[in-house]
């Protein structure tokens, strides 16, 4: 890796990649290609702007124009595709930007890799890549669809995507498979469960949870609370992206977890215990439509055949991030403003 695209770096975990990224890889490039929506925030790279080793692009995923300047200006190596639209509440209420970037914005950039990686690209039976080129499409569990209250997800489980999000992202999945099967352009797909940390926008749960605790406002929980999902410290997501690209597989799928279901309202009583508030903060709203019940993660792949495995505990990961949101309520105040106030409303108001 020397040359490497990150899309959707200014978001949750494409920030927390690219910080992972200077801190643990010397001689290296990285360029984060950013429409900055909404979920995009260039506070989550202040510190590391000044790094002669990181370039900052604003654009979109789909526009094939720019991201053929850009290979053709950094002849990338690697590609890591985090860009997305990815919050499932907001799937619902408006799909089509999902395709647009999930599926579509997917196939603009494997489309451009192939024309540069390949061989000779004229020839449309040559399989033949340049050495050391690899695309890592960061997928999710979310596209295995639910679980009832036993199993897991395998790679090998069908693909049963039950949200607008989830069915963009499974067929991002397939169209990245299909760049294998039909051109042999060396891929891997990552599909992790629910990841937690610093950075993520507070529209999702944790550091909803964590900001509404802080005001002293309602925390509102869909249904029951007992939506279980598998939560990983997003710093341990990074290494798994970062050791799947060093050791994975061509054309591999690779599911990353860390063996931690928690149910959501077990989730929100931790927050107001470590936060010193009180149950009755506790708003139950009506669910989600087609909320999944339960995500649960093999990961006996990565860590036997790639010898990955978290290095964070739910306990310490959840500590660092309480701590983290206490020491950074600028950066959440800045946020929780304008745009997120409203959506805020829409979502939640009469529940
Ligand atoms: N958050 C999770 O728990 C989780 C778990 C598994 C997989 N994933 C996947 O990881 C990826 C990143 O998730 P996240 O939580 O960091 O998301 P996020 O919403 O925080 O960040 C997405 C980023 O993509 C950018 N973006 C959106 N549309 C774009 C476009 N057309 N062109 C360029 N940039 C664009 C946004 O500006 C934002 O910076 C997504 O693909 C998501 O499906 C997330």
């Amino acid at each position: 890796m020397k040359n490497i695209l990150v899309t959707g770096g200014a978001g949750f975990i494409g920030s927390n990649f690219i910080h992972y990224l200077l801190e643990n890889y010397g001689d290296i490039q990285v360029v984060n290609l950013d429409l900055l929506t909404y979920a995009g925030n260039l506070d989550n790279l202040a510190d590391i702007r000044e790094d002669g080793r990181y370039h900052f692009v604003r654009g979109d995923i789909h526009d094939r124009k720019l991201v053929e300047e850009l290979f053709d200006a950094w002849t990338f190596d690697t590609v890591v595709n985090f860009a997305a639209e990815s919050h499932v509440d907001r799937s619902i209420t408006n799909p089509d930007i999902f395709l647009t970037t999930n599926v579509l914005g997917t196939q603009t950039l494997l489309d451009v890799a192939k024309k540069n990686w390949k061989l000779d690209p004229d020839d449309k039976y040559s399989r033949e890549f340049k050495e050391g080129v690899k695309y890592l499409q960061v997928s999710t569990d979310e596209v295995y669809g639910a679980l009832g209250p036993t199993g897991m997800f395998t790679e090998t489980t069908p693909l049963a995507p039950n949200s607008p999000y989830s069915a963009s992202k499974a067929s991002a999945d397939f169209v990245v498979r299909a760049y294998d099967k039909t051109y042999g352009m060396p891929v891997n797909i990552t599909r992790c469960s629910n990841n937690y940390g610093p950075y993520q926008f507070p529209e999702k749960l944790i550091p909803l949870m964590i900001n509404n605790c802080l005001a002293d406002k309602n925390l509102p929980v869909y249904g029951d609370g007992m939506q279980i999902r598998d939560w990983l410290y997003v710093e341990d997501h990074c290494t798994a992206i970062a050791t799947v690209l060093e050791k994975g597989r061509l054309g591999e799928v690779y599911n990353i977890g860390g063996n931690n279901e928690r149910a959501n309202i077990e989730i929100v009583k931790l927050i107001l215990e470590n936060t010193g508030k009180s149950e009755d903060l506790i708003l139950h709203v009506k669910d989600r439509p087609g909320h999944d019940r339960r995500y649960a993660i093999d990961n006996t792949k990565i860590t036997t055949e790639l010898g990955w495995s978290p290095k964070y505990t739910f306990q310490t990961g959840m500590a660092s991030t309480i701590e983290w949101y206490l020491q950074h309520k600028s950066w959440m105040d800045k946020i929780v403003s304008g745009e997120y106030m409203n959506y805020y409303e829409t979502m939640y108001a009469g529940r």
